[in-house]
């Protein structure tokens, strides 16, 4: 169970009626927000440097009980890819933390954390400060960061597209074990015919945020996406032979790659 202070029934906070016409939409959005959906929003982005203090307190206590959103929502697909007995797991971009924590909670003895923002892995760490999850401030693309080769699983969602993916694919790969697995959810541009399929998983991605409660996260975010679904599989394909790519509903794709354990 995650942590969480905002419990089912707990009555949504009353709205707060502030000073100017910016204030008054941003909080009334946010009210309605947590009325339709039952999860309390942050009141501000953790990258505005205004806020950070702010956000950074009340993130601790804003985690719902089973958090969603089209991230977390394809986490169960990695916890199933990682291999039997898996003992060392790494999540490249773990932002709020939360697949770290699931992790530890299927039984993963090590499970490290990394992220290039100070600010949400801090935000990680106290949220799950009672949990075993060693937190690294590190770069993926810097070699000398993270052990090569070390990891049962490696394991990264919605951080491919932050940078060359192609490049940082292929720093993934170096990071698991001979018969380790990568695990990627990513999100990529959509070419004009992938449109009707974006237009689809975007009203679907709406109707599951009302009826399971959207949480967000706050961590960076990077828009849009510098490759295209198409390439991204190509690349992948390249990169990570034999890897198994899959498109999924709410704007999502999937890497699945095991490392072959003869000839590496
Ligand atoms: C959109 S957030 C996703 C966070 C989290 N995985 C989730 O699903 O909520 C992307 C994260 O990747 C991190 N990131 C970006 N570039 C990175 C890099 N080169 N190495 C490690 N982390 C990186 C960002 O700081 C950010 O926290």
């Amino acid at each position: 169970m995650l942590t969480s202070s905002f419990a089912p029934g707990e009555p949504v906070r009353p709205l707060v009626i502030p000073s100017t016409c910016d204030e008054s939409l941003t909080a009334y959005r946010s009210w309605l927000f947590e009325l339709s959906s039952g999860v309390r929003q942050r009141e501000a982005c953790s990258f505005d440097p205004h806020f950070d203090d702010f956000a950074r307190v009340r993130l601790t206590d804003m985690v719902p009980e089973t958090p969603w959103n089209s991230n977390i929502h394809y986490h169960q697909l990695l916890l199933r890819a990682i291999p039997n007995g898996a003992k060392r797991v790494i999540d490249v971009g773990c932002g709020d933390g939360i697949l770290c924590a699931q992790l530890v909670q299927r039984g993963v003895e090590s499970v490290v954390g990394v992220d290039t923002d100070a600010d949400v892995l801090h935000r990680a760490r106290t949220r799950f400060s009672g949990l075993p999850i060693k937190w690294v401030h590190g770069d993926v693309l810097n070699p000398d960061s993270l052990p090569h080769r070390q990891y049962d699983a490696v394991l990264s969602v919605a951080t491919l597209h932050h940078m060359d993916a192609a490049t940082g694919l292929a720093h993934l790969a170096d990071l698991a074990r001979p018969g380790g697995v990568v695990g990627v959810i990513g999100l990529a541009a959509n070419d004009w015919w992938d449109l009707p399929c974006a237009a689809g998983g975007q009203f679907m991605r709406r109707v599951a945020s009302v009826t399971r409660g959207y949480w967000e996260h706050s961590a960076a975010m990077a828009w849009p996406p510098p490759a295209t679904y198409r390439e991204m599989k190509r690349s992948a394909g390249e990169i990570l032979p034999g890897v198994r790519y899959r498109r999924h509903l709410y704007s999502r794709y999937s890497l699945v790659w095991t490392r072959p354990v003869a000839g590496t």
